[in-house]
């Protein structure tokens, strides 16, 4: 098993550039499924998810051709064909399910596992297929399979998404694309990442309008070609190393980055304290203040994101005075609190709710990496805490960050992986 060996590492300096999203990219190489031909989309960040993701694309016929060094892969639907993909794969990452709606449009019916919960919670996927339902399929459900059917060609329709779940509104896009007539989707999600998508679907001939605000209108066509395109940079990591500077008390720039879909973080990162200066496609972070106590609560997009919800507790519990965090996403993304407790931290969990009092120190200790983003917490607590910390189950870190050691040693962090 390989952990994380980290010392305290103030004062870190330095550049970092920041990767292709994950989740930018995980749907997009879902949506190739509709393109006839070849497809380039450049920018991927070579990451486990994404390699998986690759692997459900070539048990279904599509040749991909990755170039690690250019970060590109090159993709060609033209040996396509419907299967149900191995469990195997599936199980391993939630963005599976983004498969359904692709395959659905593009061969009238799928067959699919469910994705299964995860450590942040049940997770469900009714969103996606009430819109599966409400475009004409019929879906059923047993043993874990799910059987969607479309029967003829899927018929457009208005959709109403009780919950602007990310997953589902790229889902139903990408059903719909090839719908016959125009769906209209209202209460959408309106995350960056969806305006990629829809960009890139474009590009390939879909015609879409409304990409990043609540309602979104899909005129159905009968087939999509070919396309290149760039992933948006992703705002996690981005934000991530944000924090990570302001916590260590470091002077950063963070490079190739939209600041624009970073509004959330670096408003709370200002009212903590925290010294930023944002300029076209780059931003500086100094955590040289004394820091403010600071009260979030994550909501879908514009609001603030709760995949960085994690890294804020790390900063909060070193910070001064008491901070509320109060989580509306998902129901059990607190598991990363007991860890920085064991650190030495000093927050409580009531609900949905974490009350987090600043302390002047934390100490280094045995933790483990619940999830991703909890891990990219410990990574951040590990690196201001006293002595030196050890993080277990760090694949999950490594789901999500590209090259994390690396990028983390060339700032000056003491990172060290080992394996035992
Ligand atoms: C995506 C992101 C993830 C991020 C999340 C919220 C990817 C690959 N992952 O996940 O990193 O944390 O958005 O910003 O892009 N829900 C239902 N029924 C559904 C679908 C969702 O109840 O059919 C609920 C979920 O349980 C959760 C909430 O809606 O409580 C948000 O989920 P959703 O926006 O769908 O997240 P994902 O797309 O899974």
């Amino acid at each position: 098993m390989e952990k994380y060996l980290l010392e305290k590492s103030l004062n870190i300096k330095g550049d970092v550039f920041i990767e292709g999203a994950k989740n930018a990219c995980l749907p997009i190489l879902a949506a190739s499924i509709l393109s006839n031909g070849n497809t380039i989309i450049k920018k991927v960040p070579f990451l486990s998810d994404i390699n998986v993701m690759c692997s459900l694309l070539e048990e279904i016929g599509i040749s991909i051709i990755k170039d690690l060094k250019n970060k590109y892969i090159q993709i060609d639907t033209k040996n396509i064909f419907n299967k149900k993909v191995s469990y195997d794969l599936v199980k391993q990452i939630r963005a599976s399910f983004l498969l359904a709606g692709p395959m659905l449009a593009r061969f009238g019916k799928v067959s699919i596992q469910m994705p299964g919960g995860c450590a942040i919670g049940v997770r469900p996927i009714d969103l996606h297929l009430k819109g599966f339902k409400a475009l004409g399929a019929e879906i059923l459900q047993e043993h874990g399979v799910i059987e969607i059917n479309a029967k003829n060609r899927l018929i457009g329709t208005e959709i109403y998404l009780d919950f602007p779940s990310v997953g589902a509104t790229e889902n139903i896009i990408m059903a719909s694309v090839l719908a016959k007539g125009t769906t209209v989707i209202s209460n959408c999600a309106t995350e960056p990442e969806i305006v990629d998508l829809i960009e890139f679907l474009n590009k390939m001939g879909a015609k879409i309008e409304g990409g990043g605000t609540e309602t979104i209108k899909i005129k159905g066509v009968d087939s999509l070609n070919n396309c290149e395109h760039t992933i948006i940079p992703d705002r996690i990591e981005a934000g991530t190393f944000l924090v990570l500077g302001a916590a260590t008390k470091g002077e950063l720039n963070i490079l190739d980055v939209n600041c624009e879909h970073l509004k959330a973080v670096t408003s709370k990162l200002r009212e903590i304290n925290v010294d930023i200066e944002e300029k076209d496609n780059k931003i500086f972070v100094s955590g040289k203040n004394i820091f403010k106590n600071v009260d979030i609560k994550t909501m879908p997009y514009p609001g603030f994101p709760t995949d960085m919800q994690p890294q804020f507790m790390s900063l909060m519990a070193i910070g001064n005075g008491t901070s509320i965090i109060n989580e509306t996403i998902f129901e059990n993304r607190f598991m990363h609190a007991s860890e920085l407790g064991l650190m030495g931290a000093n927050i409580k969990i009531e609900g949905s709710s974490a009350i987090i009092n600043g302390v002047e120190k934390i100490t280094g200790a045995k933790v483990k990496a619940t999830d991703l983003r909890a891990g990219a917490a410990l990574i951040i607590a590990g690196l201001c805490a006293e002595g030196i910390s050890e993080i277990s189950d760090i694949y999950h870190i490594e789901r999500g960050y590209y090259n994390i050691e690396e990028k983390l040693k060339k700032i000056g962090a003491k990172i060290r992986k080992i394996k035992e």
